[in-house]
């Protein structure tokens, strides 16, 4: 069954990756490419329906981003969506202009005639609207299908062809209907059979690594965090005993995490993997080092150093996986303006060129979450999948100052001890990134009749998308109390615990 791909034509607008969830949240399979994409890039994607996106741009200003005119003799089934509704009837010569009334928030639709986009929506539905531009007059050819008190064309489509627009955004929780409209779209319009899944994309995805491997060897570093692991799983699924792993543990880790990575991926699923103790290495080269930054550039350069050796060791190897997603893949934001934004993946910085190995890059085309559902796919448990961000840095950068090896115990466990009540309260999975960090003071404290002269362990819980922005997670005093209790008595050298409730702006995630 060949895959049914909507294709998304970005041209800016900060809800192009929510358009692309929700389509895969109905069962189609969707990919976002820059709006000023041209017809043969666009024709390469086989787009089974296209969809184009909002943007902060004004349509008819000169640098606004424009799609490629082709995309309309492609014949496809199209939906505009805010610029791309007005994009459309601009370049189609409707008559596109600043609206006397700008209308950001909710705005109440009316339908003024039928269209299947609007099968089970009532004659008037609430939606959300962001725009300041409007569309005037309708190009020749088109019918008026909706209006707000405030803008006459709201939604209009095509008379003969599946081409659909409509000023509000389907994409946004605001817009009650917008999931039906969506909906609509693929499957009374455009005709899609949806049903993908992440089944689907186990299969798709063992099918290509092997055509990209062929007979070759593939190398995977893991971190301990989800997305090496759910890569190494799923490239071994493909070319099993072809893809060795490798663990460098710096000593920088949490609580037995490189042991649970072995116990999963190496004893029950006999993944071919080394995992390396570069503990006294790393902690050597740390020895005194208290600049943040000059901690990342040792770490990340031994990283490098004890991969490559190992990597020597084990002799030939073409492919190197990398765990990257599609956040980190998509030219976002800026894609229509011709600027591209790519994540580098520190672990494995400039180790492909070195080493002259090409990438297998098998979870590019998912996002986060959808990572963690392919690993639930793939029968890992829910303690590995649902793991938070964790930097690659680790607890280094959780130990202010100087790092060395006692602090390092007093950290896991206290870290250990935040993660196990909050898993147990059911609050891990609804915050984004919970640690502990170690503070280089000491205070005065009392335990038992005798005083104490003990350090400070800081708490860190944070809600956040991305992890650009974060605000500090409302947890229960009940349960802060019952885990600053915990740290405090069981944690030898610890005899005080505080709460960090800054935001990100103005401090970071990380307290270095
Ligand atoms: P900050 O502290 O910048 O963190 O607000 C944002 C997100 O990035 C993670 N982080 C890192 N990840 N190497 C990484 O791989 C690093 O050096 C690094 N520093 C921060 C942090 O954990 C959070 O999720």
């Amino acid at each position: 069954m060949p895959r049914e791909t909507v294709l998304i034509l970005d041209f800016g607008s900060q809800y192009t990756q929510l358009i692309a969830r929700r389509v895969r949240e109905l069962g189609c399979y969707s990919e976002i490419v820059p709006g000023t994409a041209s017809l043969a890039r666009i024709r390469s994607h086989r787009p089974a329906a296209l969809i184009l996106s909002g943007s902060p741009a004004s349509g008819y200003r000169a640098e606004a981003p424009q799609p490629d005119p082709g995309v309309y003799a492609l014949g496809k089934p199209l939906l505009g969506i805010c610029y791309g509704f007005q994009v459309t009837q601009l370049l189609l010569g409707g008559d596109v202009a600043k609206a006397k009334h700008a209308e950001y928030g909710v705005a109440t639709f009316v339908q003024d005639g039928r269209s299947p986009l609007f099968a089970g929506v009532p004659k008037r539905f609430r939606a959300w609207m962001s725009h300041g531009d409007e569309v005037r007059a309708l190009a020749p050819g088109w019918v008026k299908v909706a209006h707000t008190s405030n803008c006459a064309f709201a939604a209009a489509r095509h008379a003969t062809k599946p081409f659909h627009l409509i000023q509000f955004h389907p994409e946004v929780v605001h817009s009650p209907y917008g999931g039906q409209v969506l909906a609509n779209f693929l499957f009374r319009i455009a005709k899609l059979r949806g049903g993908w899944s992440m089944k689907h994309f186990v299969r798709e995805a063992v099918r290509e690594i092997r055509v990209q491997v062929g007979s070759g060897r593939v190398l995977c570093g893991l971190s301990g965090g989800v997305d090496s692991t759910v890569a190494a799983t799923l490239i071994h699924r493909a070319i099993g005993d072809r893809l060795t792993c490798v663990l460098v543990d710096h000593g920088l880790m949490r609580l037995d995490e490189a042991a649970e990575v072995e116990r999963e991926l190496g004893a029950r699923r006999h993944l071919n993997l080394r995992v390396v103790n570069a503990e006294a290495r790393f902690l050597a080269k740390l020895d005194g080092v208290t600049d943040p930054e000059r901690k990342r550039k040792i770490i990340g350069n031994e990283f490098v150093a004890v991969f490559e050796r190992e990597a020597k060791r084990i002799g030939k190897v073409h492919f190197l996986a990398q765990g990257t997603l599609y956040p980190d893949v998509i030219e976002s934001a800026s894609a229509g303006f011709g600027a591209q934004v790519i994540k580098s993946h520190h672990n494995v910085g400039g180790l492909p060129e070195r080493m002259k190995m090409r990438l297998v890059e098998p979870l590019k085309w998912l996002f986060k979450d959808e990572v963690r559902a392919l690993g639930r796919e793939l029968g890992l448990p829910e303690h590995l999948v649902d793991r938070h961000p964790f930097p690659g840095p680790g607890l280094a950068v959780r130990i202010l100052g100087a790092v060395n090896r006692p602090d390092l115990d007093i950290l896991r466990q206290a870290d250990a001890i935040f993660l196990a009540e909050l898993r147990r309260a059911k609050w891990y999975g609804r915050t984004w990134q919970a640690f502990a960090v170690l503070l280089p003071v000491a205070t005065v404290g009392v335990k038992g009749d005798e005083r104490s002269y003990e350090r400070v362990i800081a708490l860190r819980a944070v809600d956040s998308v991305d992890g650009m922005t974060a605000d500090w997670t409302r947890l229960p005093p009940a349960l802060l109390a019952r885990i600053a209790s915990r740290i405090a008595n069981e944690v030898r050298g610890v005899n005080r615990v505080v709460f960090d409730v800054t935001s990100k702006p103005p401090a970071t995630i990380e307290w270095e």
